[in-house]
């Protein structure tokens, strides 16, 4: 079995990390018997657009579009291009263009990780987050009027299609079957939002009938913030739009320790393009450069990749060996409180491979 990888680093310490997750991608590899062929790409970054002017060339579909999976480190570089055209230029364009329509974000909290949750172990958090990818309030649907002038006008537009929202929520509840999960949860806000989040509910109701061995329930965004810190084990699938589900998905992980450990799958369930994986942190700036990285996330992304494509031992396996690393405090980057630089970290996890 051999996979080809589009590698694309980014920016900051999407550089940092992304050797790492290769490096323990190489190690299952040779334990469990598969290749791996990687083309690297340095697009999706400031130094590409500093000297295109763009983030991405014009053929980038072309270039990347026929690998197995998509590779991902992290793209922003704020102090000298706005966000907005960093990331709409980059990696939205790849989520769009390639239908990952789900995004994909398991938050589990470790053994021997301190929550900042009082009292909460191993076992307490453990849930899956199910963003929405593609439409919903990151839509590009809107306008400006009358700029810089006193009756300046902006507008920008949430979409729901019923396409789009009954296949996110029909993929939250197969998730749940497959992984054996009891309930899926609903993030709304259709008490305020009172067009497009009413349409979520009703969508989630019917969609629910279609699974009678899953339970449901369904909470307002603001609430389910508050219950993802004090009642976290509550939670097990949690289905969100494009919004509400990046935002849960930097909360629930700083609930288990740090941003820094969280994985995020960018899926096409139907396989027409590849899939895109990488860390749920950006580019990270404050500390680029340095080596200290959490290199855990890029890693996890790699087994949520190995999954994807076919190799569910090793997949599992790159977890169990993340699970022992992060037990052992020596081996923890600073985010965690520990001292070890990143690419400690890395070749550890290679290492308890095998
Ligand atoms: P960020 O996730 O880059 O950093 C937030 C904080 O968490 C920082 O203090 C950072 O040092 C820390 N942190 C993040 N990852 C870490 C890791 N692996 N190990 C240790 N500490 C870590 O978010 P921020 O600062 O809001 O954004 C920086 C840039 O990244 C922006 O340009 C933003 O748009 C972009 N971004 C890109 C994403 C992507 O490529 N998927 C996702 C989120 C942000
Ligand atoms: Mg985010």
């Amino acid at each position: 079995r051999v996979y080809r990888l589009a590698v694309i680093p980014g920016d900051g310490i999407g550089k940092e990390v992304v050797p790492e997750g290769l490096r323990v991608l190489e190690a299952a590899a040779r334990r469990y018997g598969f290749r791996i062929e990687t083309d690297q790409f340095d697009f999706a970054s400031y130094d590409y657009y500093a000297s295109h002017g763009r983030m991405m060339p014009e053929d980038w579909k072309d270039r990347i579009g026929g690998h197995d999976a998509v590779f991902f480190g992290a793209v922003g570089w704020p102090d000298k291009i706005p966000d907005h055209v960093s990331l709409w230029g980059s990696l939205v364009a790849m989520r769009r263009e390639f239908d990952q329509y789900a995004n994909v974000r398991p938050v589990r909290l470790m053994p021997g990780v301190a929550s900042p949750l009082a009292g909460r172990k191993h076992g307490d958090i453990d849930y899956v987050i199910v963003r929405e990818n593609t439409e919903g309030e990151y839509s590009s649907v809107g306008g400006r009027m009358f700029a810089g002038t006193d009756r300046e006008f902006v507008v920008q537009e949430t979409v729901m299609t019923r396409i789009g929202v009954d296949r996110i929520m029909r993929y939250a509840f197969e998730l749940a079957r497959k992984q054996g999960r009891r309930r899926v949860t609903s993030a709304t806000k259709s008490n305020g939002i009172s067009i497009s989040m009413p349409y979520w509910d009703e969508r989630f109701r019917e969609m629910a009938r279609n699974y009678p061995d899953i339970e449901t329930d369904s909470f307002h965004i603001d609430i389910l913030c508050a219950h993802l810190v004090q009642r976290p084990d509550h939670f097990d699938v949690i289905v969100a739009s494009n919004l509400f589900g990046d935002i849960l998905s930097d909360l629930g992980p700083a609930c288990t320790g740090t941003i820094g450990i969280a994985p995020a799958g960018n899926i096409d369930p139907e396989r027409r393009y590849p899939s895109l994986f990488e860390p749920v942190h950006g580019s990270a700036p404050d500390i680029a450069g340095q080596g200290i990285a959490n290199p855990i996330g890029q890693i996890w992304a790699a087994s949520m990749m190995l999954e994807h494509l076919g190799e569910s031992e090793a997949a599992t396996a790159v977890e169990a060996a993340i699970e022992r690393v992060l037990s052992e405090p020596s081996l923890r980057t600073c985010d965690l409180g520990g001292r070890a630089d990143t690419a400690t970290c890395g070749k550890a996890v290679a290492d308890a491979l095998g």
